[in-house]
């Protein structure tokens, strides 16, 4: 079959592997392929059994794998084939040398414009889709274009906002498509060639085009905000439980303002994902770097704030369970950084574990798709640690139980069962909101809440 446009996208993971499937499966005459140096994880895209999991990507990835959706380690000729390259790799916090902790790490991106340019044989436009601190472009432009053989690349932004767990359904109805590019002829043709395949499916007036530096820097402002809002909430959140105000009364009634809005005020034990953090260190060290320290420390608090919500969980978890864990059981229902995806990148289960641990507590973990993940991520921490898929075989024997994601399947569990299997006096702390905390109490649960009063016998 001849296809009108050949795309190509550099890292099939969370970000790239949907993003491409959903291109595939409204694009009928786009070939998308994607390619990544882990081969088990292009073996896994290419099976029943997807490296991640989303709802309805399944679906997706069926109706368009064989068809114009192919999935392949073959990076070279991938390059030599396309028309259009999107980079999807990973872009982590750096760890060592100068801007170690904040900066992106862009040794992926740099070696992957590097192979882009070994392989080559004719102009290609480049699409960063990675988050990227801002004017990488520029610094992959340079690497780009300075070759010999008169190639021309044209560097793109296109920064997804989808999130996890809703992935499918914010590929295939997003708020806003954005593609930045130079406002030079060249870039202009490049941006057309990128906005033409999203207005296959999207509103056109929902396609937003801008200059490449607006571009990157969306990215990460929206995502410095989203989780501000959640920070925010978060601050708030210590001040109900002191003052006896409820937390989800005031978001509730202070989203009801137009100007503020009611999503992303759900107060919690912390925000987790890979993007948050990452994306609010990236701004604080650009921030920085042009000397705007009151611009970097504003964005700090943020992440600052987040962290203290996860002590403070901990911290609350010891003195209401009379200052120690040492020896008890405690159940952390849900290890995921969110409901709906096995992802555990920067969740608070993370933090809640080794603080627990480190207190002697005897910690059990279950999660419906997140077990693998946290296995890994815990791989180091010394203590008594166990993984159990089972819900009700977790909170067996424990002291305590700690709601760490908003699974639904915890809504619904059986608590008297728990109950008569944990030891008394039984703790649910609800990291999240979700559980029917009176009811809770009325059973002879010990019920701490965030942001609200708790609910006690003693
Ligand atoms: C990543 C970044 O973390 C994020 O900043 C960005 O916005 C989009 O890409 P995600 O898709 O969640 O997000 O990351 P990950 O699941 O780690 O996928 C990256 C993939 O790139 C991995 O499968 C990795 O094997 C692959 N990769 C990395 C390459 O194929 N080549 C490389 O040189 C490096
Ligand atoms: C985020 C952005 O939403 C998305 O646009 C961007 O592309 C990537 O980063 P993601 O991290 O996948 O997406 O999930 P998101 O739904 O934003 O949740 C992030 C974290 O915040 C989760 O741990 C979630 O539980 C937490 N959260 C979210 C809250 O604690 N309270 C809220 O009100 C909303």
């Amino acid at each position: 079959m001849d296809f009108k446009t050949d795309v190509l996208c550099i890292g099939a993971g969370y970000v790239g592997g949907p993003t491409m499937a959903v291109i595939a499966d409204r694009c009928p005459h786009v070939k998308v392929t994607v390619v990544d140096v882990n081969a088990a994880r292009i073996a896994a895209w290419n099976s029943d059994d997807l490296p991640i999991y989303e709802p309805g990507l399944d679906e997706v990835v069926r109706r368009a794998r064989g068809r114009n959706l192919f999935f392949t380690t073959d990076v070279q000729a991938g390059i030599k084939a396309a028309d259009i390259i999107f980079v999807s790799v990973n872009t982590p916090t750096k760890t060592f040398g100068e801007g170690a902790g904040r900066a992106a790490d862009l040794q992926y991106w740099e070696k992957t414009a590097r192979e882009i340019l070994a392989c080559a044989d004719r102009d290609k436009i480049v699409v960063e889709k990675s988050t990227l601190p801002v004017r990488t472009a520029e610094a992959m432009e340079r690497i780009l274009n300075n070759n010999t053989r008169g190639l021309r690349f044209d560097v793109l932004s296109n920064p997804e906002f989808l999130a996890e767990g809703t992935a499918v359904a914010d590929l295939e109805n997003p708020d806003r498509v954005l593609v930045g590019s130079h406002e030079t002829p060249e870039g202009l043709r490049a941006r057309k060639a990128v906005v033409d395949i999203y207005t296959t499916w999207v509103p056109r007036e929902r396609v937003i085009e801008s200059n490449l530096w607006s571009s990157e820097l969306t990215k990460l402002t929206a995502n410095a905000f989203l989780a501000q809002r959640i920070s925010s909430i978060n601050s708030i959140s210590a001040l109900c439980e002191r003052t006896e105000a409820d937390v989800d009364q005031v978001a509730y009634a202070i989203g009801t303002d137009s100007r503020i809005g009611s999503r992303f005020l759900k107060a919690s034990v912390g925000f987790g994902g890979s993007c948050f953090k990452k994306d609010i260190l990236n701004l604080v060290y650009i921030a920085e770097t042009y000397g705007l320290h009151e611009v970097a420390e504003y964005w700090e608090s943020v992440v600052r704030m987040n962290e203290w919500q996860q002590t403070r969980f901990v911290r609350n978890m010891l003195a209401n369970m009379f200052n120690t864990v040492a020896g008890k059981r405690i159940a952390l229902l849900g290890f995921a950084f969110k409901a709906d995806t096995g992802d555990t990148r920067e969740s608070a289960a993370i933090s809640v574990t080794r603080q627990l641990l480190a207190d002697h507590a005897r910690v059990v973990i279950t999660d419906p798709k997140a077990l693998d993940n946290a296995r890994r991520d815990c791989a180091g921490f010394e203590g008594d640690l166990t993984f159990e898929p089972d819900p009700y075989r977790a909170a067996a024997g424990a002291h305590a139980i700690a709601v760490l994601t908003e699974w639904r399947l915890y809504k619904t569990l059986d608590y008297g069962r728990i109950l008569d299997g944990m030891e008394k006096p039984a703790f649910i702390f609800d990291g999240r909101n979700i559980l029917d905390h009176r009811t809770l109490f009325e059973m002879g649960f010990n019920v701490f809440p965030i942001g609200k009063r708790p609910l006690k016998h003693f």
